[in-house]
C-alpha cells in the first residue's frame, strides 16, 4: 500500500473537484485523487498532472491509505444522497480526528445532520460553502468552512493557501462556526447574489426602457458606476454582456436570450430559511420571484394584453440626470438587501449557538466569489465598529449615504410605476426602509382585526400586559 504522504484528498472530480485538487497542487500540496469511475481520475492526471504532486487512487482504500493524518478528505460530489453515500463510505475507513469535508453545495440543514452522525464517530465533519464558480475553484474562491474549532487548525492553513486573496492580501477563508454554519452562510451569500443580480437587471430595465438606452451605452454607464462604490464583479461582467454582440445576428447579446431565468435553488432556501427564522428578506425574496415570474410562460402569455402604460422613453435632454438617479436606487436598494441578509446569519448565529463573526463574513467575501465586492469591506468595517450593529442601515456610514439616496430612489420607484417598468427588488427595498422608519405601522390594525375574529388578543401602547375587547356582534 501506499506512503502516506498526501497532505490532502479529493474524491469527486467533476469539474469543481478537479480544480479544487489542481489549485492545491498548485499550492505545493500532494493531493490525493479519488473518484467513482478512476477513467476521471486518470484523465485528470493525464491532462494536468504536470501541475503538481498528485497521487492517483483507484479504490478508497488506496486513496484513504495515501493520506497523512489526521486525514483531510474533501468530498465535491453530486450535493443530496450522493454526498451521503460517500460519506457512508469513507467513514468507514477513517479513524478518530480525521476530517471529511463537503465541498459540495449543501443544505446546512443536512449538514447539521451528518455532523452530528459523525461527531459520534469522532470524525470531524466541515460543511464547507466555496463560492467563485469553476474559475475560482481554480484560481482561488471565497471558502466558507463550518464544523469543529480543532478541525480548522488542521485544516485552515491548508484552504487558505487555496482561497482568494482580499485586496488587503488576507485569505477569503475563515472559520465560520459550528456544524452547518459554513453551508448557512455559503446559503445567504447566494440569497444575496440573487438580490444584487435582479437590482442590476432592474437598473438594466429602467435604463434601456425610461432613459432609452441602447445595450452599449447602458454598459458604458455600468462602466462607469464600477470605478464608484459599486465597483464589484457582477457590475463589470453586466457591462461586458452587454457589450457583446450576438455573432449569429449581428444583434446586442442581450436582445437575443429568452427572458426566462433559471436557478439551482439555493436562493429558494434563503427565503424558505428566513421564513422558518421569521427574517424579512424582501429584498432576496422578490429576487427569487422575479426569476419564477419570468420563466412563468403561461401567466406572461395570459396577461399579455392587460393594459398599461406605453413605455415612451425620456427626451434624451433628461436621460442622462434620470440614470444617476438610478445609480442611486440600485445602491440603496443593494444596502438593503444585504442589510437584511446579515439580519439572517444573525438570526441563525444566535438560534444554533454559531458565534459566527459577521464582519468576517463580510471579508471572506471580498475576493473569489460573486458577490466580491469593494462594498463588502465597507460592511467588515461597519461592524467591526460595532458588532451588535442591528442592521447595515444603523451604520453611520450607510445611514448617510441611503438617507442621501432616498429623494432619487423615490423618484426612480414613482417614475417606474408610472411607466409600467416591473421594479420588484427597488420598490420592496424602499418598502422595507421605510417600514423600518415608521413611527407608526398599520400593523396596530392588523392586531385588531386578528383579536376580533380570532381573540388573538393585543398589547397596547400604554399599559403592559396583553388584552382582549368584547367585539360587538354575534361572534
Ligand atoms: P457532472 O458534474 O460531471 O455532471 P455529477 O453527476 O454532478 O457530474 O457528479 C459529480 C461528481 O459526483 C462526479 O465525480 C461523480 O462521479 P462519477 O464521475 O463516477 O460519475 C460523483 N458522484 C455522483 N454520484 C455519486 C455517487 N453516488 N457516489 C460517488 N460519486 C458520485
Amino acid at each position: 500500500s501506499p506512503k502516506a504522504t498526501a497532505q490532502i484528498g479529493v474524491t469527486g472530480l467533476a469539474v469543481m473537484g478537479s480544480n479544487l485538487a489542481r489549485n492545491f497542487a498548485r499550492h505545493g500540496h500532494t493531493v490525493a485523487l479519488h473518484n467513482r469511475t478512476y477513467a476521471k481520475t486518470e484523465a485528470l492526471v493525464a491532462e494536468h498532472g504536470h501541475e503538481g504532486d498528485f497521487f492517483p487512487a483507484e479504490s478508497a482504500e488506496d486513496f484513504v491509505a495515501a493520506l497523512q493524518k489526521p486525514r483531510r478528505i474533501v468530498i465535491m460530489v453530486k450535493a443530496g444522497d450522493a454526498t451521503d453515500a460517500v460519506i457512508d463510505e469513507f467513514a468507514a475507513l477513517l479513524d478518530e480526528g480525521d476530517v471529511l469535508i463537503d465541498g459540495g453545495n449543501a443544505h446546512f440543514a443536512d449538514t447539521r445532520r451528518r455532523e452530528k452522525a459523525l461527531r459520534d464517530k469522532g470524525i470531524h465533519f466541515v460543511g464547507t460553502g466555496i463560492s467563485g464558480g469553476e474559475e475560482g475553484a481554480l484560481h482561488g474562491p471565497s471558502i466558507m468552512p463550518g464544523g469543529s474549532e480543532e478541525s480548522y487548525k488542521s485544516l485552515g492553513p491548508l484552504l487558505e493557501s487555496i482561497a482568494a486573496k482580499a485586496p488587503d492580501g488576507t485569505p477569503c477563508c475563515t472559520h465560520i462556526g459550528p456544524d452547518g454554519a459554513g453551508h448557512f452562510v455559503k446559503m445567504v451569500h447566494n440569497g444575496i447574489e440573487y438580490a444584487d443580480m435582479q437590482l442590476i437587471a432592474e437598473a438594466y430595465d429602467l435604463l434601456r426602457h425610461v432613459a432609452g438606452y441602447e445595450p452599449q451605452r447602458i454598459a458604458e454607464t455600468f462602466r462607469t458606476w464600477n470605478t464608484g462604490r459599486l465597483d464589484s464583479y457582477l457590475i463589470e461582467i453586466t457591462a461586458e454582456v452587454l457589450a457583446h454582440t450576438d455573432a449569429a445576428t449581428g444583434r446586442p447579446f442581450v436582445d437575443v436570450v429568452a427572458d426566462g431565468a433559471e436557478q439551482k435553488g439555493t436562493g429558494r432556501w434563503t427565503v424558505q430559511t428566513a421564513l422558518d427564522l421569521g427574517i424579512p428578506v424582501s429584498g432576496i425574496a422578490e429576487a427569487v420571484f422575479a426569476r419564477s415570474v419570468s420563466g412563468h410562460a403561461d401567466l406572461r402569455g395570459a396577461a399579455r394584453e392587460l393594459p398599461g402604460p406605453a413605455r415612451e422613453p425620456l427626451a434624451p435632454a433628461e436621460a442622462g440626470e434620470f440614470a444617476s438617479l438610478v445609480e442611486e436606487a440600485l445602491y440603496a436598494s443593494k444596502v438593503v438587501s444585504y442589510a437584511q441578509g446579515w439580519n439572517m446569519i444573525t438570526a441563525a448565529s444566535a438560534e444554533y449557538g454559531w458565534d459566527i463573526d459577521l464582519g468576517a463574513v463580510a471579508a471572506i467575501w471580498r475576493g473569489g466569489c460573486i458577490i466580491r465586492a469593494a462594498f463588502l469591506d465597507r460592511i467588515r468595517a461597519a461592524f467591526a465598529a460595532d458588532p451588535q450593529l442591528p442592521t447595515l442601515l444603523a451604520d453611520k456610514g450607510f445611514a448617510a449615504e441611503v438617507g442621501k439616496a432616498q429623494d432619487a430612489w423615490r423618484s426612480v420607484v414613482a417614475t417606474a410605476v408610472g411607466r409600467g417598468v416591473p421594479t420588484p427588488g427597488f420598490s420592496a427595498a424602499l418598502a422595507y426602509y421605510d417600514a423600518l422608519r415608521a413611527e407608526r405601522l398599520p400593523a396596530a390594525l392588523t392586531q385588531g382585526q386578528r383579536d376580533f375574529f380570532g381573540a388573538h388578543t393585543y398589547r397596547r401602547t400604554d399599559r403592559e400586559g396583553s388584552f382582549h375587547t368584547l367585539w360587538g356582534g354575534d361572534r
